[in-house]
This record gives C-alpha cells, sequence and structure tokens, in this order.
C-alpha cells in the first residue's frame, strides 16, 4: 500500500526517553535548538503528533463549546479545496483538539511549523457537533479506524488523498510507539541530549516490538550526539 516516507524525529535523553521535566533542564537547551535546525532543513509535507502534544504544543487545552455546531452525520473524509501541501497532521481519535484557525500561527514563523495546514485524523468516536466544528474551521478531517487509529489506513489517505510523500512523526512517546508497531518507520533521526529522565518519563515508543535499523551518521552537535538511521 502506498504511503508516505516516515522520519521519526525525536529529542531524546541518555536513557532513551522523550517525556518529562528533562526536556526543561538548562542542559537540554542546546539539543532543542539542533533539534529545530534539523526540523527545518527536512524537506517533507510536515509533522504527525499524538493528541497529547498538540494540545501541549499548539491548542493549549482549548476546547470549542460543541453545542454551537451542527451535527455532521455522516463519517465520511472531509477535505477542503484549499490544500496547502505542508500540513500539522493530528492524531486525535476523539475530536479532543480546539483549534484556533486552520493552520499553526507559530508567533517566530518557525518554517519547520508556521502556517502548517491542520489535518485531523479521527476516529468513528469522534463526537458528530466536532465534525460540524471542524467543517466551520475548514479544518480537514480523515476518518482511520472505529476507536483507535489504523496507522495504515491513515497514512494510505495522506498519501492517496493529501498527497503526503515525506512526514515527519514528532512524538510523543504514544504515537511513535503506534507507528513502530506498525512497522511503518522508516528512518529515525535522533538528537540525544546529555540528561538522564526520570522513572515516570516514557521511551521513544511506548509498547515497542523488536526491530533493526541501520547507522547511516553519527556527529556530535554542541554537546549532543545527532544520530540517523534508516530501516534495513
Ligand atoms: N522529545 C521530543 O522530541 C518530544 C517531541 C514531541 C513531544 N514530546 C513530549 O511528549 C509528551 C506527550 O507524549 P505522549 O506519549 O504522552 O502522548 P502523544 O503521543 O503526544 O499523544 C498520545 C495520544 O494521541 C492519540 N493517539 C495517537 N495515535 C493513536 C492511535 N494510533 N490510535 C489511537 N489514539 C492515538 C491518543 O489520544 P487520546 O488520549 O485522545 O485517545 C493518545 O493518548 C509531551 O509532553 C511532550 O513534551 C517530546
Amino acid at each position: 500500500m502506498k504511503r508516505p516516507y516516515i522520519i521519526c524525529h525525536m529529542v531524546t535523553s541518555l536513557d532513551g526517553k522523550v517525556t518529562g521535566d528533562f526536556l526543561g533542564r538548562p542542559e537540554c537547551a542546546a539539543a532543542c535548538e539542533v533539534y529545530y535546525d534539523i526540523n527545518r532543513s527536512l524537506k517533507s509535507n510536515g509533522f504527525i503528533c499524538g493528541r497529547v502534544t498538540m494540545e501541549g504544543s499548539f491548542t493549549g487545552g482549548h476546547y470549542p463549546e460543541l453545542s454551537e455546531y451542527k451535527p455532521v452525520h455522516h463519517k465520511t473524509d472531509y477535505i477542503s479545496d484549499d490544500l496547502t501541501g505542508f500540513y500539522a497532521v493530528a492524531f486525535d481519535p476523539k475530536g479532543k483538539l480546539g483549534w484556533r484557525s486552520n493552520k499553526i500561527i507559530d508567533p517566530d514563523g518557525d518554517p519547520g511549523y508556521g502556517g502548517a495546514q491542520i489535518i485531523e485524523v479521527l476516529t468513528e468516536q469522534a463526537d458528530e457537533r466536532y465534525l460540524g466544528y471542524l467543517e466551520s474551521m475548514e479544518i480537514p478531517y480523515i476518518f482511520a479506524g472505529e476507536t483507535e487509529i489504523d496507522v495504515e489506513l491513515a497514512l494510505f489517505k495522506l498519501r492517496n488523498i493529501l498527497g503526503c510523500e515525506t512526514l515527519l512523526l514528532e512524538g510523543g512517546s504514544i504515537v511513535n510507539g503506534y507507528f513502530q508497531r506498525a512497522d511503518v518507520i522508516d528512518e529515525l533521526s535522533l538528537v540525544v541530549a546529555p540528561v538522564v529522565a526520570d522513572k515516570g518519563d516514557k521511551p521513544l515508543f511506548t509498547d515497542s516490538i523488536d526491530s533493526g535499523y541501520e547507522l547511516i551518521k553519527a556527529e556530535g552537535i554542541k554537546g549532543n550526539v545527532v544520530l540517523n538511521y534508516k530501516k534495513k
């Protein structure tokens, strides 16, 4: 099945964790800079994040008053006719994200994120009024699964309906785990920061299965190790 090429791009701790307070430690600041530099340099049709990451980075927990929106009774994809080719793809199975705009508004105008057109990937659990809200905001949405997002189906649609050839998978741990288990991560781009995470922090892939990669490049940049691997 034709799907986009997936590059999982993440900052990790020395012990392979990706969530938690270590990301805010001063020793991690340079890793974040390197991460954003690489993000800007990777040619892609945008980035995919899990609902929790999208909420933390962009929507800040905002949620629309659903009673204000007309329910949409069909469960079919909604694709607007102004597709831009550069997307912020939210894996949001139940439709929990409250967007204030249909594009990512980055105050620094970061070309890695700013202006990306939001695409919601939903399951049939999403409220019909949430669909009405997305349509009122002209936010395209696609369905992929009944209760959990079927990663392969979502990627098939992202390639064949939205034309995505390459997408960055940018966390967090849970969504990365779904992709790893579906065996659709073609490349890993990791910035390993000189920090150790807390015991409760989550790994690069939640609930992973074993798999192998080939090291393509390893270099030290600003006190971090930058690693690039490809699937064998
Ligand atoms: N180190 C880095 O480079 C980096 C990058 C990005 C984020 N982060 C960190 O990651 C943290 C969040 O990570 P996280 O692992 O807790 O959450 P996450 O992966 O961002 O989001 C998980 C949620 O996404 C939804 N989801 C994703 N794929 C799904 C699928 N196939 N089927 C069903 N639901 C799916 C579910 O939403 P529902 O809960 O709504 O069902 C799930 O609970 C943030 O705090 C952020 O700091 C780190």
